[in-house]
C-alpha cells in the first residue's frame, strides 16, 4: 500500500481557504485520482486566531516550519515576491520537498534560480494556478502544444482589471467602486497596484513566454503600461466605435528575439478576447502550422485558483520519482533571448486629449500629429458645460508608437492641454 501523500499549507486566504475546502470535500476522489491518500499533515499563515470555516490541522505558527515538517508536499499561498514566501520556497526545495504555489511574482523574479533548486533535489515545483487562474495554460504549454513550438500568445491575464473594464462599461460605475467591489471578492492581489498597474499580468506573462519559448523568465525587459489612466470617457468612445478596451499581455517571437509588452488595447468588439467578461481571462496561443488556440475560464477567485492549485497536488503525488522540468524544459537549457523593440510595430492609435476650448488648440494638435509624421484617420470633438475642458479624440492611420510617443510630449507641454494625453493601440 502506497504511503499518504502529506500536504503542508502556507497561506489560509482566499486561495489557501478555497484549497482545504476543496480537499475535504472531494479528498476521496482526489486520493482515487492520485493513487494514494492525500493527507492535509500541516498549516500556517499569520493569525491563528481567525475564523476560516474549515478546522485547523497541524498549526505552525512560523511558516517556515512547514519546510522541516514531515509533509511531502509544501503548498505556497502566501504571495510576495521576496520574504516568507521566498525563504519558504526556498528551504521546501532544499529540503527535497515538492512545491507547489501561486505565486507569481515570486516565480518571475526568481523562476529560473528555484527551478535549478528543485531540478537538483529532484523534486517539483509547479504553478499551474499562478497564470489564468483556472484555465490550464501552464499544462498545455509545458506539455501539449510542443510539436511545432509557438510564435505568439495574447491574453488577458488579470481578472481584477477585466472586472474593472468590464464592470465600468455595463453599469457606468467608477474605476475606484468596481476596484473596491474586486477587492472584495478575493480578487486582487494584496497590492492592488500590482493588478491595475500591470505587473500582475507582467509576471504572468513571464512565465507563460518561457513556457512557450524556451527563455528563462525575464520580467526586466516587459514593457508594462496599466489602465489606470483609462477613463469612462474612453470605455464609451472604445465602444461607439465597435471596441472594447482590454488590458493585453502579448509575446512574440520576433526572428531570435522576444518581444513581451503588457498594455491597454481596443479590441474589435466581435473578437473572442472582448468577449471575456468579468474576471475572466482568455489567452490566444498562435502555435504554428497546429493553429491558433484560444482558452478562456475564471482566472481569479477561491474556486478557480483552488482548481489549478489541486491539479498541481495531484499531479505531485502522481509523479513519483520522475518530477518534470519546471519550465517544461531543464533549467540549465533556459535560453536568454534578446528582447525585440516593442514599439517597432505599426498600428492605429485612439488618442484622447482634454483641452480648453479656445481658437487654435486644434490646429496645434494636428499640427505636431503632422510633424512627427502621424496622420489622422478620423476625429470626434465632444462640448462640455461653457468654461470645462473639451474631449478631442483621435483615430490614427497605422503609425508606430513611437512617433505618436514624440508627438504627445511636445502637445502635452501645451497650456491649453488639461491632462496627460491618453494612446490607446487599436487592433487593426
Ligand atoms: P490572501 O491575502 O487572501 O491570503 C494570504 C494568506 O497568507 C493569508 O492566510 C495570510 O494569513 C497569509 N500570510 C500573509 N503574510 C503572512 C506572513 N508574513 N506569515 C504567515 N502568513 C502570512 O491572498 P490570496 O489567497 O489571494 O493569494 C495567495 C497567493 O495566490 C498569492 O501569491 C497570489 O498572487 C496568488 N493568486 C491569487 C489568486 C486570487 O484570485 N486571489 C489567483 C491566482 C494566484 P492570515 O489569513 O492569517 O492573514
Ligand atoms: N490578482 C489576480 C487577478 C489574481 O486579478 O488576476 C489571479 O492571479
Amino acid at each position: 500500500m502506497t504511503a499518504p501523500f502529506r500536504i503542508a499549507i502556507a497561506g489560509l486566504g482566499t486561495v489557501g481557504s478555497g484549497v482545504v475546502k476543496a480537499l475535504t470535500a472531494r479528498g476521496d476522489d482526489l486520493s482515487h485520482r492520485a493513487g494514494r491518500a492525500l493527507q492535509i499533515t500541516a498549516m500556517s499563515a499569520r493569525d491563528k486566531a481567525r475564523a476560516r470555516g474549515f478546522e485547523i490541522t497541524g498549526w505552525r505558527d512560523d511558516p517556515l516550519a512547514l519546510a522541516d515538517s514531515d509533509a511531502d508536499v509544501v503548498v505556497e499561498l502566501i504571495g510576495g515576491e521576496e520574504g516568507i514566501a521566498r525563504d519558504l520556497v526556498e528551504r521546501a526545495l532544499a529540503a527535497g520537498k515538492h512545491v507547489v504555489t501561486a505565486n507569481k511574482a515570486l516565480l518571475a523574479k526568481h523562476g529560473l534560480a528555484l527551478a535549478k533548486l528543485a531540478e537538483d533535489r529532484g523534486v517539483s515545483l509547479k504553478f499551474e494556478a499562478a497564470a489564468a487562474g483556472g484555465i490550464p495554460i501552464v499544462k498545455v504549454l509545458r506539455e501539449d502544444l510542443i510539436a511545432h513550438g509557438v510564435d505568439a500568445i495574447k491574453g488577458i491575464l488579470n481578472g481584477t482589471c477585466n472586472y474593472i473594464l468590464t464592470e465600468m462599461e455595463a453599469s457606468g460605475r467608477s474605476f475606484a467602486e468596481v476596484l473596491k467591489e474586486a477587492q472584495a471578492k478575493g480578487y486582487a492581489e494584496a497590492d492592488p497596484a500590482l493588478d491595475v498597474g500591470g505587473g500582475d499580468t507582467a509576471h504572468k506573462l513571464c512565465l507563460l513566454s518561457s513556457l512557450a519559448f524556451g527563455t528563462a523568465p525575464d520580467l526586466a525587459h516587459v514593457a508594462v503600461e496599466g489602465i489606470t489612466h483609462i477613463t469612462a470617457d474612453d470605455i464609451a468612445f472604445a465602444s461607439e466605435f465597435g471596441f472594447r478596451i482590454k488590458l493585453l499581455g502579448v509575446a512574440r517571437r520576433v526572428g531570435d528575439k522576444i518581444d513581451q509588452k503588457v498594455h491597454p488595447a481596443m479590441v474589435r468588439a466581435r473578437a473572442a478576447l472582448a468577449n471575456v467578461p468579468g474576471a475572466a481571462n482568455g489567452v490566444l496561443v498562435d502555435a504554428g502550422e497546429a493553429g491558433s488556440f484560444f482558452f478562456s475560464g475564471r482566472g481569479a477567485g477561491e474556486a478557480p485558483t483552488a482548481s489549478a492549485v489541486i491539479a498541481d497536488i495531484v499531479e505531485a503525488a502522481s509523479d513519483g520519482d520522475q518530477p518534470s522540468p519546471v519550465f517544461g524544459r531543464p533549467a540549465a537549457g533556459l535560453a536568454k533571448l534578446a528582447p525585440a523593440d516593442s514599439k517597432a510595430g505599426v498600428s492605429p492609435w485612439y488618442l484622447r486629449f482634454e483641452v480648453l476650448d479656445v481658437p487654435g488648440v486644434l490646429a496645434a494638435i494636428a499640427r505636431h500629429l503632422a510633424d512627427a509624421g502621424v496622420s489622422i484617420e478620423s476625429m470626434i470633438q465632444r462640448g462640455r458645460a461653457p468654461g470645462e475642458p473639451v474631449a478631442i479624440v483621435m483615430i490614427t492611420h497605422e503609425t508606430a508608437q513611437g512617433a505618436v510617443e514624440r508627438a504627445l510630449k511636445v502637445i502635452s507641454a501645451s497650456d491649453k492641454v488639461r491632462s496627460r494625453p491618453c494612446m490607446i493601440l487599436m487592433e487593426s
